[in-house]
């Protein structure tokens, strides 16, 4: 699998997520639908998008009892993505009855990149330096069968020593330089993430409230990819 720029889609509906890619010309990025388009649109926005040509990361953070969470997988394998995910804090059990009812490539989220280790400490209660608990969250997603994690690009050469390099970090908390961090926390350049080895970058903001995406979306690429 070669490195790639994932754009967030973090739109309210399908109107706006085609006017946004209107602008992106003939390219045909990898997307990924979130919360937000998901509960909007349902499946439809899924298979819209993929009919246009882009490869898909569904971005539903599943994170619930072992039974449910398979099963709903189950649902989301049949939408034929390419990407999903579920929370690394649903543990392993939870995280191996994903893996059996999804044949794309599945991920674990370690900890968002808006948490902050002294947040991660205070309220979430783990009491641990931020990058062990990324460290131990990826060996469990890997002994569960997941083919990689999304954690921050700060923590993708942590993840390879500890998981091994064909195990996959896919890494938000993405800014090109100068634009605002927002509520992210651990962010970096593309051109750091690829300094660091992550093997796919996210990118929302910095490229969807750019004056303009287009060339936008074509700097992170150069930077990331070369
Ligand atoms: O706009 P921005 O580049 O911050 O968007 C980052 C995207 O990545 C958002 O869609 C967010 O939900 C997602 N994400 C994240 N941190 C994670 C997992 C997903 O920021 N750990």
């Amino acid at each position: 699998m070669g490195k790639d720029v994932i754009i967030a889609c973090d739109f309210s509906n399908a109107k706006e997520t085609l006017s946004f890619l209107e602008k992106l010309e003939d390219e045909r990025p990898y997307l990924k639908i979130g919360m937000e388009l998901f509960y909007a649109e349902g499946p439809a926005i899924v298979q819209l998008l993929k009919d246009r040509g882009h490869s898909i990361f569904l971005d539903l953070k599943l994170h619930d009892i072992p039974n449910t969470v398979g099963r709903a997988m189950k649902l989301l394998d049949g939408l034929d993505v390419d990407m999903c995910n579920v929370h690394a804090a649903g543990a392993k059990a939870m995280m191996q009855a994903a893996a059996k009812n999804f044949r794309g490539t599945l991920l674990g989220v370690t900890q968002l990149t808006s948490t902050s280790e002294e947040v991660m400490r205070e309220e979430i209660l783990i009491d641990r330096p931020l990058e062990d608990v990324v460290r131990e969250y990826g060996r469990n997603c890997r002994a569960a069968g997941l083919s990689g994690v999304v954690c921050s690009p700060l923590e993708a050469a942590i993840i390879h020593k500890a998981c091994g390099s064909d195990f996959l970090t896919v890494t938000p908390g993405i800014r090109l330089a100068g634009d605002a961090a927002g509520d992210q926390k651990r962010i970096t350049t593309p051109k750091q993430a690829k300094e660091f080895g992550s093997d796919y970058i996210v990118v929302g903001r910095s490229i969807t409230v750019a004056d303009n995406p287009l060339e936008a979306y074509r700097k992170c690429r150069e930077e990331f990819i070369g």
